[in-house]
């Protein structure tokens, strides 16, 4: 159990849902481990209590917060500052309170990335199909394609406008060709086949709907990387299925620790215990899902 005390800093995390957020769990342990006076906890904050939550950070005086589904990109204009990074990729997953100052970052690419180049996979030169257009796409597609990668984006038909405007912004920001298809028979038969990675960006197939997939089975083959940035279940229906084709997988575990461990090094200005935080991300979705 936490000691409490008046002096104790809060950070969070806002979204709707958040019941099954490990991130708690993780950000604790690496308080406790730091012995920082540090607390971290969950807030379910619908769309619609959005700017009010925002401004009771300030009042609040909440150190940090993660900034989840569904309130990525609809939190920036409530900021008083953006990080370059958040900027350009038009997502905050991470918001620090300097002094009343609440600035936005976003950790979720970059995290991604790190969790790839852990696996010794290097996205340079890859074709990589991204299925979604929302926030966590946007850090992952603008940060593959800034590391050399060159992408497709899937999306379904009620966001293809998203998803056009997203191939667009990247476009105009590295003058390349991103396309945006609809998921479709037709457009998977063109792109699947020369496809080196697929990664899914959207929440499909997480808990309470785990037997949901993004892709079917019969688009998997050897030679083939399935990246699911979902994590709760760590094999998700989409994993399972990749790694029964022949596939190669990797969870969203590794994301979520590193983008976490970069939130840290935000708002305590120390270096994250990278480890003792995938342990109790791993532990909490274990106890989770008994
Ligand atoms: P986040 O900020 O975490 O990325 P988001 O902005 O809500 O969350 O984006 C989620 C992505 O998953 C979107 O691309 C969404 O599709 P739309 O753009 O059409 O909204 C996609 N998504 C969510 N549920 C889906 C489902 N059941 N089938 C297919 N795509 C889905």
């Amino acid at each position: 159990m936490i000691d409490i005390s008046g002096k104790t800093i809060v950070c969070g995390i806002i979204g709707d849902p958040v019941e099954h957020t490990v991130s708690p769990a993780m950000h604790n342990a690496a308080f406790a481990y730091a012995g920082l006076d540090y607390v971290y906890v969950p807030f379910q904050v619908k769309k619609e209590g959005l700017a009010e939550a925002i401004h009771g950070m300030g009042a609040l005086n909440i150190r940090g917060l993660n900034v989840t589904i569904p309130h990525k990109v609809g939190v920036i204009p409530l900021l008083s500052e953006l990080d370059f990074l958040a900027e350009y990729i038009g997502a905050v997953n991470t918001i620090v309170n300097h002094g009343g100052i609440l600035k936005g970052y976003n950790t979720d690419g970059i995290g991604f990335i790190r969790s790839l180049l852990e696996e010794g996979v290097n996205p340079k030169d890859k074709n990589v199909v991204v299925v979604g257009a929302g926030g966590a796409s946007r850090a992952i597609t603008f940060t593959l394609v800034d590391k050399g990668a060159s992408i497709t984006i899937l999306n379904r038909r009620s966001g293809m406008e998203k998803a056009v405007r997203l191939a667009d912004e990247i476009n105009n920001a590295f003058r390349r060709d991103v396309q945006a298809l609809e998921f479709e028979d037709e457009n998977l038969a063109k792109i699947m086949g020369k496809a080196d990675i697929l990664v899914n960006a959207t929440s499909v197939g997480m808990i309470p709907n785990p037997e949901e997939t993004p892709v079917e089975s019969r688009w998997f083959r050897p030679g083939l990387l399935v990246y699911d940035i979902v994590y709760n279940p760590v094999e998700t229906r989409l994993l399972r299925e990749a790694r029964q084709a022949g596939a190669t997988t990797i969870d969203g575990l590794g994301m979520l620790v590193w983008q976490g461990a970069m939130a840290f090094e935000y708002w305590t200005g120390q270096k994250a215990p990278f480890g003792i935080m995938r342990d109790a991300a791993s532990k909490a979705l274990t106890i989770k899902n008994e």
